[in-house]
Parts: C-alpha cells; sequence; structure tokens
C-alpha cells in the first residue's frame, strides 16, 4: 500500500520496553529501526506512521522530527524555531501546544523556558505574516508540537499522536491504581502466554492485563475504540489511506476452551473491571470474580498468572510482605502446572513470595522502578513443598 514519501520517526515508550517496541514496528513495515533510550527512531512513509499510531501496543506517541539545528541558549533555539515555516504547517485560527524535553543543556532554565521561547518564534512568525497568532491550548489543541533538546542539539517535532496511545478509549471506570495499558501490554508479551492457555490475575484491580491479552489474543488493534490521532488534523492528511490502514486489520474470531479469569477482593475493583471489559467487547472471554485469592481455585489444565499486586505505594495494605508471602503459598500450594508473573517495586515483598525467580525484567510503573519476576509452578513444587512442611 502507499509509496509515500519516507520520512524519519520516533516512538516513544517506557524504559525496559524499546527492544519489543522495535519488533512490533518491524512487523508494521518500519525501516531503519534502531532502539534508544525510551524511544525507537525508525523510517517509513504516511502509511507507517497511520499503522504505528493505530496498531502499536508498546508505544506511547509516534513523532515526526521537521527540523534539527543547534541551540547553545534561548536566542538560538528561537532563531532555529523561525526558521520552520509553520504558517504552512497550521493557520491562525488553529490552536497548538508545546511540550519540551530538556537534558544536559544547563544554558535553559528549564523545559518551561524552552518550550515559551518555541512559542514565542511560532506566534512573531505568523504575527508578522498576518497580523494576527494562534492560540495556545493545553487541552485538545489541533497541533501538538514536541522540542527535544540534548546539549547543544535541538530537535522540533510534530507529534503525530495527540493524546498518549496508552487511552485506548475502553476505560469506562478509573482504578486508584491502574496499570497503564502499553506496560500492561508489555507484561503480555513478556510473560510469552500462549494465547492457548488459562490466564489469571489473581489481583486484577480493573482488568488492564486481561483485556490488553484478550485485545491481543483476538487481534483486536490498540486503536480500535479509539476517536482521534493529531495526524487527522494534517493538512496532508489521507483520509482513504487511513480507512485502509484500519480496514488492514482483521479481528480473529476465537472459541477459545481455555478461562481469563480475574479476582479482586474490593467490590469496586470488580465493578471497574467489568465495565471496563464490556466497554472493550471482550465480556465473552473474560469473567472477573469478588474474592481474595486465598480462596480462589484456579481453572484445570494449568496456564498463566500475570498480576500487579498492590506495592504499599497507592494502595495500603496493613501487611504487605504478609500478602506476598500468602500469594506466594497459594501458588505452591493450589497452581501447580501455572507460570506465573508479578509486577512490584516491592523488593522486599517480592522476596516474601520464597519461589525460585526463573526470569526477571527491571521495568518502570510511573517512576517506580519494579521488578517483573517469572516463578514455574510444577506439579512438583506442591510435592516439595509439602514434604518441607512434613519434615518441620
Ligand atoms: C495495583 S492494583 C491492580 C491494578 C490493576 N492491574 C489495574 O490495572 O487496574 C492491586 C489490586 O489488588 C487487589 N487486592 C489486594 N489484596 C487482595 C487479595 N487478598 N485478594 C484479591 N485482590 C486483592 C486490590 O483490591 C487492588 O485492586
Amino acid at each position: 500500500m502507499s509509496n509515500g514519501q519516507t520520512f524519519q520517526m520516533l516512538a516513544k515508550t517506557f524504559e525496559g520496553l524499546e527492544d519489543i517496541l522495535a519488533e512490533e514496528l518491524v512487523t508494521l513495515g518500519a525501516q531503519n529501526v534502531v532502539p534508544h533510550k525510551r524511544a525507537v527512531t525508525f523510517e517509513g512513509d504516511n502509511h507507517v506512521m497511520y499503522k504505528a499510531n493505530y496498531a502499536s501496543r508498546l508505544a506511547l506517541r509516534i513523532l515526526k522530527p521537521i527540523h534539527s539545528f543547534k541551540a547553545s541558549d534561548e536566542d538560538s533555539l528561537y532563531k532555529g524555531a523561525g526558521e520552520i515555516e509553520w504558517w504552512k504547517i497550521f493557520n491562525i485560527h488553529q490552536t497548538f501546544s508545546i511540550d519540551a524535553v530538556v537534558n544536559n543543556a544547563p544554558m535553559f532554565r528549564n523545559s518551561m523556558f524552552a518550550s515559551l521561547r518555541v512559542k514565542d518564534a511560532i506566534a512573531d512568525q505568523f504575527r508578522n505574516k498576518y497580523g494576527e497568532r494562534p492560540s495556545v491550548a493545553k487541552d485538545n489543541p489541533d497541533f501538538r508540537i514536541s522540542v527535544h533538546i540534548q546539549g547543544h542539539d535541538a530537535t522540533i517535532s510534530m507529534d503525530s499522536t495527540g493524546e498518549s496511545l496508552h487511552r485506548r478509549g475502553y476505560r469506562a471506570l478509573e482504578h486508584i491504581a491502574p496499570l497503564n495499558e502499553v506496560l500492561a501490554a508489555a507484561l503480555v508479551k513478556f510473560s510469552g502466554w500462549d494465547m492457548n492457555s488459562n490466564l489469571v490475575d489473581p489481583m486484577c484491580g480493573s482488568g488492564t492485563i486481561l483485556i490488553e491479552a484478550g485485545m491481543q489474543m483476538l487481534n483486536i488493534p490498540p486503536g480500535y475504540f479509539r476517536k482521534h490521532y493529531a495526524f487527522q488534523s494534517w493538512k496532508d492528511f489521507d483520509n482513504s489511506l487511513w480507512g485502509d490502514v484500519r480496514e488492514s486489520f482483521r479481528t480473529k474470531s476465537v472459541r477459545p476452551s481455555f478461562k481469563l479469569r480475574g479476582v479482586d477482593i474490593k467490590a469496586r475493583s470488580v465493578e471497574q473491571a467489568r465495565e471496563n471489559i464490556r466497554a472493550a467487547g471482550l465480556q465473552r472471554f473474560i469473567t472477573i470474580e469478588q474474592a481474595d485469592f486465598r480462596d480462589f481455585i484456579p481453572p484445570d489444565g494449568g496456564g498463566y498468572i500475570i498480576t500487579n499486586p498492590p506495592y504499599g505505594e497507592r494502595i495500603s495494605v496493613e501487611d504487605i510482605e504478609k500478602l506476598y508471602k500468602d500469594f506466594g503459598d497459594k501458588m505452591k500450594k493450589d497452581f501447580a502446572g501455572y507460570t506465573a508473573w508479578v509486577i512490584s517495586s516491592g523488593t522486599e515483598a517480592l522476596k516474601a513470595i520464597e519461589l525460585h525467580v526463573s526470569k526477571k525484567h527491571t521495568l518502570f510503573n510511573g517512576a517506580l522502578e519494579c521488578k517483573f519476576q517469572k516463578y514455574e509452578l510444577y506439579e512438583g513444587t506442591k510435592k516439595t513443598v509439602t514434604k518441607e512442611l512434613e519434615a518441620k
């Protein structure tokens, strides 16, 4: 499809997801894909840009760099930003916003200052040409501009995404500590769940992990429920190409013999999970029940557990280590044949699980550094533990 002009792009993501995002972008047709810290650069045409926005589960936003230059101080930033012909990109009746990130550049007092200088350059250019200027809008601007300064190197990009890609459009009710959808999608990928066996989240909150897993299983694009992307306001927006991109993703019809099950002790979480699952159209595939995981009987036949227990940060738990210890005991007792993955920032709490960690990823849930740890619960685990207890 589309042999449009090829250009550079940059997909932003969370630290730790760069390599799997790079692999995903290759499958979406991206070329010259290179992972960096919290970002992946790649090349493609509008077709690839639309696809990356619509179908990347692991990207937070897709930027299209339009100008790179040396910016050793605020004046050179102003001058460089003024070299872009903004009046060709948008008009005085449209709104814009600017996000700036400044690294290793002490000559800029802060990122706010950098964004103000770029805003001045844009406003002055319009004023000089038309005697009027477009307005800045914090909420729902027509155009989002991204400024990145690394040392003396500045890059100005157009943000093709708008509202972050983790906003899939299925979250009807918000949990107090929801997992970001992009991180949840990454956990499902890292876990190696084969989409052909039981999947249990015994502390499921609003159900994000199960919903992302269900969408992957049915091949529902992450943008399926989303209403708008920033590139739809661009002058070169190709509506028919956009239609082709959406058409090219076919959801799978699946009649699973296995189960996707969620459990949460709180009635409110159960309500949120059920509502979100309904909004994602996955109610036939995922069941949620209100229970303490200690009382939950897992589906037969083994499978996967992926869970995000409380860390004791946003949700206070009286004895966080006891919760993890009981969770470890429950897995040993009732989950033989399962492979379990647990994400937590609680280093001491994780130790209380007292099971052998067979694999580990370091990931970030917002600012919190977390470990995502794997435990294999062989049939033998149960016997070994029982014997150990008997011997005591
Ligand atoms: C960090 S939240 C999970 C958030 C979830 N991943 C999401 O995206 O919404 C942890 C959840 O564990 C639940 N929880 C705490 N103790 C539990 C227990 N003993 N049994 C079942 N659920 C429990 C809490 O009610 C909370 O909803």
